[in-house]
């Protein structure tokens, strides 16, 4: 484990609860020595020095265990276990099945920007329906092998919904914090669902997140929030997973929402680590989007170049990235600034029209995902993307996380009129409202003639 603050590595046992550097007070991550093949150092492998790994070989057994009949191969997080040497023993994996997500492509998309290659990475297709689940098996089984009989997290949402499952899974109990009032309901119903121990604070995420490091301070429970760098190391098989759909040639840009800025860092880790041991040979420009109203980082790149964040008090209605003070905000900017990408952020009437315009591709997203459509759109305004270049946005949910948004979307109660301003044509034309009639065949294909 090294500190990405003050660059101490320490032992294993010496990781406090919090998971932050008793130094310096950063977080740490997970690092492999001796992963380079570049400096013909090899392999290091319990003190021993071996040969890099091959590269093919890896591939060609990564693809091989897909059509295997066992959970650790089924599980696309576990099936490249190689670049995840984080347990002693493979029988403690905790696993649903999470990973082997689709890569779509987005026809519209495509039409309507101008953009041929975009596609969507979408890791709502997971078990509980988010990203989430590719952190939490690998975290969580880490919280199984050691022992520990709670769990818990403070979450807007998917993160509590995935460690309540997995935690059911391997008989644990979860403690889940989240903010009154402040989550969507498809979220809240699935803690409730896997059996968690669910208590609403009267606080934002970030509030949360401080109570919850008070009690792990006093009570044996395992903190599975993004700072448990065991999280990050499951959410970087994504980038695998991209990289083998695209045959290994990855693409030009990768555009993720940001909130509290681990899975962009943990993506970012995983196409760096991929390069260094020769599995592809470049990386993608790793680009993230905050909404406007939960924008440290895009504030903090402007006003510092990335030096300082000011926390801000979080708004937005996409509630998953609704947090002001993000705990993995400077390996989120080394990871930006490693790979060469950007930060921008995203109105609510953007995300509004991008998430209506994901829908319309027959895919559908949860509103933080939409984020990275804004971004896209932008960045090809500002020709830092070019139109034959490869895109893969990153959904993070699914739609039926937030249903009541789009629902509200599609009856125009979601936006104020000032929100809007001159995107109103355009969210017109996206939105489909229900039509109430009797029930009569004549009135219902009068309702078809008009729609042709
Ligand atoms: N998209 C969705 C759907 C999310 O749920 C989150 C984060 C993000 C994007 C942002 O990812 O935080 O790694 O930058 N949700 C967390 C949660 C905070 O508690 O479920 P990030």
């Amino acid at each position: 484990m090294r500190c990405t603050g003050c660059a101490r590595a320490i032992a294993l046992p010496d990781l406090k609860e919090n998971f932050r550097c008793p130094e310096c007070g950063d977080l740490y991550e997970v690092e492999y020595p001796g992963w380079s093949t570049q400096n013909g150092r090899g392999f290091v492998d319990g003190g021993v020095r071996c040969n890099p790994p091959n590269a093919s070989a890896l591939r060609w057994l990564w693809k091989e265990r897909r059509s295997s009949t066992e959970l650790k191969d089924q599980s696309g997080v576990w099936r490249f276990r190689e670049l995840l040497p984080i347990l002693r023993d493979e029988q403690h994996i905790v696993s649903l099945r999470e990973g082997n997500t689709p890569l779509y492509h987005l026809v519209r998309t495509a039409d309507a920007t101008g953009a041929d290659r975009v596609f969507a990475k979408h890791q709502g297709m997971n078990p509980t329906g988010s990203f989430k689940d590719t952190g939490m098996t690998t975290a969580l089984s880490v919280a199984y092998e050691r022992g520990f009989s709670w769990v818990a997290c403070a979450s807007t949402g998917n993160t509590s919904a995935a460690m309540a499952a997995y935690a059911a899974r391997a008989g644990m109990r979860s403690l889940v914090l989240i903010p009154e009032g402040k989550i969507a309901w498809g979220k809240l119903s699935q803690a409730l669902d896997y059996g968690a121990l669910t208590i609403q604070l009267k606080t934002d995420f970030d509030g949360c997140v401080e109570v919850l490091s008070e009690v792990v301070r006093r009570a044996p429970v395992y903190l599975l929030n993004s700072v448990n760098p065991y999280r990050l190391e499951g959410q970087k098989t994504p980038a695998l997973e991209i990289a083998e759909q695209m045959n290994w040639d990855v693409p030009d840009h990768v555009i993720v929402p940001g909130g509290n800025l681990a899975n962009s860092s943990a993506l970012g880790k995983g196409f760096l680590e991929m390069k260094q041991l020769g599995l592809v040979d470049r990386v993608p420009r790793v680009s993230v989007v905050q909404a406007e109203g939960a924008n440290p980082l895009y504030r903090s790149m402007r006003e510092s170049g990335g030096e300082r964040l000011e926390p801000v008090e979080a708004h937005t209605r996409a509630s998953a990235i609704r947090i002001g003070n993000p705990a993995s905000w400077k390996k989120c900017r080394n990871v930006v600034r490693a790979t060469g990408g950007w930060v921008e952020q995203a109105t609510e009437a953007e995300i509004a029209l991008a998430k209506a315009e994901i829908g319309a591709e027959g895919i559908g997203c949860e509103p933080a995902s939409a984020v990275t459509l804004v971004g896209l759109k932008k960045f090809l305004a500002e020709g830092k993307i070019g139109v034959h270049e490869t895109v893969v946005l990153l959904l993070t949910g699914h739609t039926l996380k937030d249903s009541d948004y789009t629902i509200d979307y599609h009856r125009g109660k979601l936006l104020r009129d000032e929100e809007i301003g001159d995107l109103g044509a355009e969210i017109e034309i996206t939105r489909r409202n229900t039509i109430e009639l009797e029930a009569d065949a004549e009135a219902v294909l009068r309702e078809l003639e008009k729609a042709q």
